[in-house]
């Protein structure tokens, strides 16, 4: 099967509107590969700041974006296990400060071109699901199915917060909220690949489903694209 033949979904939305939880559930349940995007760019943030490269200095980030030393692998309880440099830093990755370093350093044109190769290559057979901001808009334009998840900045700090205190993070409720509001800001704004959805992305608002129903939601418009065996 040739690349660009692989099936692809995309699931693109804000922080904490499920889609992470979502497109690895759905990625398992049809047999494909799963591409979280937003680790990459939390990854490169980190690589960046365990060298001492300044978030300001574009050149020094490409080259960390272009020599990411990753691999991607999976716990016993099925939670993804994220290596950089061969140490484990899953549960460094998933603070509001990398996701805050991220999205800046997400916001530099020079270091989403460093980083789109390294995300199209996850295109193998027999599909993939692949999870970020601009997954539908730039990343895969021809993906078959193209999901856009919504869901109220309050239900989406809840959860945050949510999966944060139960890996044992110490956090406050407003904090995460002021985050959240200034990283969907500057996602929705930046001039390249701002988050946004696709013409053809449908878009479903998750304030109030459950990661079951939105599953289900998720199989059938799969389904209806002739995706599911
Ligand atoms: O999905 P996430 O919270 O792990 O993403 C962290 C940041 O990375 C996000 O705030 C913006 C950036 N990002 C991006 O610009 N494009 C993507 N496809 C994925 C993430």
């Amino acid at each position: 099967m040739a690349t660009n033949e692989v099936p692809v979904i995309t699931i693109d939305g804000p922080g904490g509107s499920g889609k992470g939880t979502l497109s690895r559930l759905l990625a398992k349940r049809l047999g494909w590969h799963w591409l979280d995007s937003g680790a990459i760019y939390r990854l490169t943030a980190l690589a960046a700041l365990r060298h001492g490269v300044d978030i300001d200095d574009v050149p020094a980030l490409v080259e960390q974006a272009r020599h990411l030393n990753v691999r991607f692998g999976e716990s016993d309880d099925g939670e993804a296990s994220i290596y950089l440099d061969g140490e484990e830093v899953s549960a460094e990755l998933r603070t509001e400060q990398s996701g805050e370093a991220a999205s800046k350093i997400a916001a530099c044109p020079e270091v989403r071109e460093a980083l789109l190769q390294r995300q199209r290559d996850f295109r193998q057979p027999p599909g993939l699901v692949a999870d970020g901001r601009d997954m539908g808009t730039v990343v895969f334009p021809d993906a078959r199915l193209k999901l856009f998840l919504t869901a109220s900045i309050e239900e989406r700090a809840q959860r945050r917060y949510k999966q944060l205190k139960a890996q044992g993070f110490d956090i406050s409720i407003d904090a995460l909220f002021r985050e959240i509001s200034a990283r969907d800001d500057r996602d929705m704004n930046r001039p390249v690949s701002p988050l946004r959805p696709a013409d053809d992305a449908v878009v479903i608002d998750c304030s109030e489903m459950s990661i079951d129903e939105m599953l289900e939601t998720a199989l059938k418009l799969a389904e209806e694209k002739g995706l599911v065996a």
